[in-house]
């Protein structure tokens, strides 16, 4: 069994040499800009190693992996009655789909498909302006990261929101169900800025460090959450992360991961590590193709799905 140095040095290799990348998102005319030869992973183990390979001090879009942060966020703020709002079940449907919400009274089945992750941001707005909620958000994912050098890229938010049409619709189609408290416009601001973060690979695994090591963060021995709130934010990750490639997913890898549509994705080994890995063409799911691809490869060399009985040994 190679080491994890080894490891991450032969998957970034591999990654290097393919042809077959997947498309980069278009739909979001900034994110359409960026190379898809660009290939990035960053380890961080819970007994404080660093490990890097390929593009992984370069910064990117982190989009739909920072719901995970925002979601954190939200329950701290108002705990279990967030499930009031939101579900906690797969949708078997595209991230930025709407034909559930007719069903379901405007209640989207969970906080990681947009329609849920747009019910967090007006969670977040309640008692701010979009300013300071947006504030707030960036300090917090600073904070876990141990880095106060993570913006907000203006522009890929200003681009999401000149082409946000679906995101619009999903937001007053909430909004007329009851399940938005604010102007959609002001909880669009907040969501579309905090899925504008830019991180880089070695960023974005130093701030999931907390959810590797039981909501504490290694280094510090501080707690972010309860231990309790990590396994369940962890257990979403693993049905919900990856939209309707979910399945796949834990099929394939076996951690639980949050995916975004600028090609991050953020993978949780309990008690191990936590591992960012970038590559933005996309797989038909939305979901990184390279980036999902490598973290197999990772998770078989290393034996890390949380399903082996002695996941977790090898790092
Ligand atoms: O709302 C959107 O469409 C984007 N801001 C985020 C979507 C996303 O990252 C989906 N992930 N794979």
């Amino acid at each position: 069994m190679p080491e994890l140095e080894q490891a991450l040095a032969e998957v970034a290799a591999e990654m290097a040499e393919r042809t077959d990348r997947g498309d980069v998102a278009t739909y979001i005319p900034q994110l359409g800009k960026v190379d898809p030869r660009k290939f990035g992973i960053a380890a961080v183990t819970n007994d404080g190693r660093v490990i890097l390979a390929g593009d992984a001090d370069q910064a990117f879009s982190i989009q739909s992996v920072s719901k995970v942060f925002a979601l954190t966020l939200a329950l701290g703020k108002v705990g279990d009655a967030l499930w009031h709002r939101v579900g906690r079940e797969p949708s078997g449907n595209p991230f930025n789909s709407i034909v559930q919400l007719e069903h379901e009274n405007g209640i989207p089945r969970n906080p990681f498909i947009n329609a849920g992750a747009i019910v967090v941001s007006d969670v977040l707005l309640a008692g701010h302006q979009p300013r300071e909620a947006i504030g707030e958000i960036l300090r917090f994912v600073q904070f876990l990261a141990d880095d106060d050098t993570i913006i907000i890229d203006r522009e890929v938010a200003a681009s999401e929101r000149a082409t946000g049409y679906r995101n619009f619709a999903l937001a007053n189609y909430m909004k007329s169900f009851g399940n938005l408290h604010h102007e959609p416009e002001l909880a669009l601001g907040v969501y579309f800025h905090h899925c504008a973060i830019a991180m880089s690979c070695r960023q974005l695994a130093m701030a999931g460090r907390f959810l590797a090591n039981g909501g504490r963060n290694p280094a510090t021995g501080h707690s972010v959450v309860s231990a309790e709130r990590a396994r369940r934010i962890g257990a979403l990750m693993l049905t919900c992360g990856h939209y309707d490639g979910s399945g796949d997913f834990a099929f394939r890898v076996g951690i639980p991961g949050k995916s975004g549509v600028g090609g991050g994705i953020l993978g949780i080994v309990p008690g191990v590590a936590s591992i960012a890995v970038w590559s933005p063409g996309l797989n038909e799911y939305g979901n990184s193709k390279l980036g999902s691809i490598a973290l197999e490869k990772l998770a078989r060399m290393m034996n890390w799905s949380i399903f082996a009985p002695d996941a977790g040994r090898r790092q």
